[in-house]
């Protein structure tokens, strides 16, 4: 769809009471602007202008931290001086020379809006019947939202912002902008500039283009929200944790209605990015972060929190916190496991109490069940790994190069070195590998052992270092 997305950031958002941009805080973990963001993408949007100003800096590195690679250009646009919403959007325009089309402006602090709603709104200034549409709620509480005033005729006259209202326009006109506008885009751009500022807040509002629209013949419509809380906005955080939970509530009704069980649907927080299989059961205090995938018949938490983490079907992931890991199938964590990055847990596995793994493959069936430390370190099939045992893997200057069962591993330059153990390797209780140690398959080592260097395939690996022929 050739329509370009405005997407209004610069604002202080003075009622957050932040030292951060008022659309860089998350909901269920990911920044409000990007819900938007997204939305704008899925609806179809060719261009994806964001106009940041206050908090330039920490905008611009999110927008591109979380933009650079996608297939629809995400751009962003300074305000220097947040003169208001008008003006915003006329910087938008100019810095980008968008002159036609149709262009959807959003409010960056309007979060829950759909991506159906977007497409839909770019579709009705297509055919160039109407110069503007705009997104009308009605909410229970319509305080701090412009206000829809309607003609003689019926129709939209124009919006007038609540601290522009009489007391009585307060009280009678409860139909609010909800702050998405789609503008044929010649109409914008001819007209943008004829908006002023007398009004209770010296700024150039946007939603006066209503009215001068009409004033040149132009035909707008209103666009009324059903459900008024597509159309909610972010001003404080008492609306942001409404909007948390409103959102919350609607990821989880949709998992409920895909198969998945919730214990209890208000204590589980799963990002709008993760994906979870039938007949998995989600327990309380669950949060799923960025990129979560969880296959089927799971039983995920309760206190577990995974962020951009993949785990396969016939897992149990209790008490649990994983970044950055990738879990197959009927592995089992915790309670109390911290999976870090680069942690591969292949099938049938297990990280256990207490136990800690960090840029580590714990291979299939292996186990490391109680008050462990693994990093740096792979490790091949049915591996048992004693209570309390752990690697060192301390930086090392060394190349390092190790050869074992036909696995060769080769290490250079500064980096951290852990353990390499064969299949079938049993490690007794509270043995330190060091780094760069090596263990043949079908090995043991004695407990309180402290191992370096290789250890020969089918051997025994005495405490006091020596090694002996298993057979
Ligand atoms: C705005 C609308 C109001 C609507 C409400 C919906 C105006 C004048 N009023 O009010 O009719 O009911 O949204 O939630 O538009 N921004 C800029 N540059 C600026 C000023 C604001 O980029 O110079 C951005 C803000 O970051 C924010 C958005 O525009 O994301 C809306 O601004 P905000 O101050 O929140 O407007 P509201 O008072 O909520
Ligand atoms: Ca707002």
């Amino acid at each position: 769809m050739d329509a370009t997305a405005i997407i209004l950031a610069a604002g202080e958002g003075t009622r957050m009471k932040s030292n951060h941009c008022k659309v860089s805080h998350k909901i269920l973990g990911k920044p409000m602007v990007q819900w938007i963001v997204d939305a704008t993408i899925k609806a179809g949007c060719s261009r994806v202008v964001v106009v940041i100003g206050s908090h330039a800096d920490e905008m611009r590195a999110l927008i591109d931290g979380a933009y650079a690679s996608s297939a629809t250009k995400v751009e962003c646009v300074e305000q220097t001086e947040r003169l208001g919403t008008g003006h915003a959007v006329k910087v938008a325009l100019e810095a980008c020379g968008i002159t036609e089309g149709p262009v959807v402006v959003l409010n960056g602090d309007l979060p829950l809006i759909t991506a159906d709603t977007v497409a839909k709104f770019a579709q009705t200034v297509a055919t160039g019947e109407l110069a503007c549409t705009v997104m009308t709620m009605t909410p229970p509480d319509p305080f701090g939202y412009g206000r829809i005033k309607l003609g003689a005729d019926g129709q939209i006259e124009r919006i007038i912002e609540q601290k522009d209202c009489t007391p009585e326009q307060a009280a009678t006109l409860l139909e609010c902008n909800a702050g998405c506008y789609a503008f044929d885009g010649a109409q914008l751009a001819a007209h943008i500039n004829e908006i002023g500022n007398d009004n209770a807040q010296s700024e150039y509002y946007l939603p006066d283009m209503l009215e001068i629209l009409k004033s040149h013949g132009q035909a707008v419509s209103i666009f009324h929200c059903d459900d008024y809380r597509d159309g909610l906005g972010v001003n404080s955080r008492i609306q942001l944790a409404q909007l948390t939970a409103i959102a919350r509530d609607r990821i989880n009704e949709h998992w409920m209605a895909e198969g998945v069980t919730f214990i209890d649907p208000t204590q589980a927080w799963i990002g709008p990015d993760a994906v979870i299989g039938r007949d998995t059961v989600v327990w309380p205090q669950t949060h799923l972060i960025g990129h979560v995938t969880v296959g089927e018949e799971c039983q995920l938490g309760p206190n577990s929190r995974l962020t951009d983490t993949t785990v396969g079907s016939g897992c149990t992931i209790d008490e649990t916190i994983a970044i950055e890991a990738v879990i197959e199938n009927g592995v089992d964590c915790g309670p109390r496991a911290y999976l870090r990055p680069g942690t591969h847990m292949l099938d049938g596995s297990k990280a256990g109490t207490h136990v800690e793994i960090k840029k580590s493959t714990i291979g299939e069936g292996s186990k490391v069940p109680h008050l462990s430390y693994i990093g740096d370190t792979t490790m091949g099939p049915g591996v048992n790994v004693g209570a309390g045992s752990i690697t060192s893997n301390v930086k090392s200057d060394k190349t390092h190069v190790v050869v074992t069962d036909g696995a060769e591993r080769i290490d250079t330059g500064r980096k951290k070195v852990g353990a390499m153990l064969g299949d079938g390797v049993e490690v007794g209780c509270n043995s330190v590998l060091n780094p760069g140690s090596v263990i043949g398959r079908g090995s043991r080592v004695y407990p309180l052992s402290s191992v370096r260097g290789t250890v020969p395939a089918a051997s025994i690996y005495k405490r006091s270092g020596d090694i002996a022929a298993q057979r």
